[in-house]
């Protein structure tokens, strides 16, 4: 899976990290996007473009089933269509007022984004559960590298802090620095989650070393 392609489906972030009602930053390849729960649960992607003034959407919040914006509070809905101007409260907004919208699904606990409507299924990873996410100043080979894993496209498998598991890596959105989910094995104990956990931040400390020292990947 190329990590810049926009067309493909994307791991932008862990469930766990998106709670009802909240908003986060997050990158499709080039694109700056906006993800969001509405309050029922769903998830939506939308570009991190307000269409009044341009504020970051990611900024903003959300209410009930709409994500407003933090400047002058215009409300958007799941479909990206804008459902209300807080100084025109008896205006419907014309339909042609929306903020362009991606693809979002869930699988696994975690968040997938793809720009296109041909992206096949969601990628799975049965038995796996999301951990966490950092990010890693590093290049995919390299980090395969120091985790002694396999790396094919965009993930490596591996075993870190004595648990099996599985990274899957992402465009961070700044150059030569890799977004990485750490996947476990569904049934690790909670000593093997802190653990895999503590040795993410080894991992990424010698990946990061490596590279700055050039070490062979
Ligand atoms: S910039 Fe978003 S409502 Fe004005």
């Amino acid at each position: 899976m190329p990590l810049e392609s926009a067309l493909v489906w994307t791991p932008v972030a862990l469930s766990a990290d998106l709670p009802a009602a909240s908003v986060i930053p997050a990158r499709l390849a080039d694109a700056a996007l906006a993800v969001w729960r509405a309050q029922d649960g769903t998830v939506s992607a939308v570009a991190d473009r307000c269409p009044h003034r341009g504020m970051r959407l990611s900024h903003g919040f959300v209410r009930g089933e709409a994500l407003s914006c933090i400047y002058h509070g215009w409300r958007y809905g799941k479909s990206g269509r804008c459902l209300a101007i807080p100084a025109h409260p008896a205006l419907t907004p014309p339909e042609t007022i929306r903020v362009a919208t991606y693809r979002a699904a869930e699988r696994d606990g975690i968040v997938w984004v793809t720009a296109s409507q041909e992206a096949g299924a969601v990628p799975a990873h049965d038995g796996f559960l999301g951990l966490r996410s950092v990010t890693v100043a590093a290049s995919p080979a390299r980090l395969a590298a120091s985790l002694g894993g396999t790396l094919d496209g965009s993930v490596i498998d591996g075993t870190i802090g004595g648990v099996t598991a599985r990274l899957l890596l992402a465009s961070s959105g700044e150059e030569g620095v890799l977004l990485v989910h750490l996947l476990i094995a569904s049934g690790a104990a909670d000593a093997g989650k802190i653990a895999a956990s503590r040795a993410l931040e080894g991992l990424r400390r010698q990946a990061e070393t490596a590279t700055i020292t050039g070490e062979a990947a």
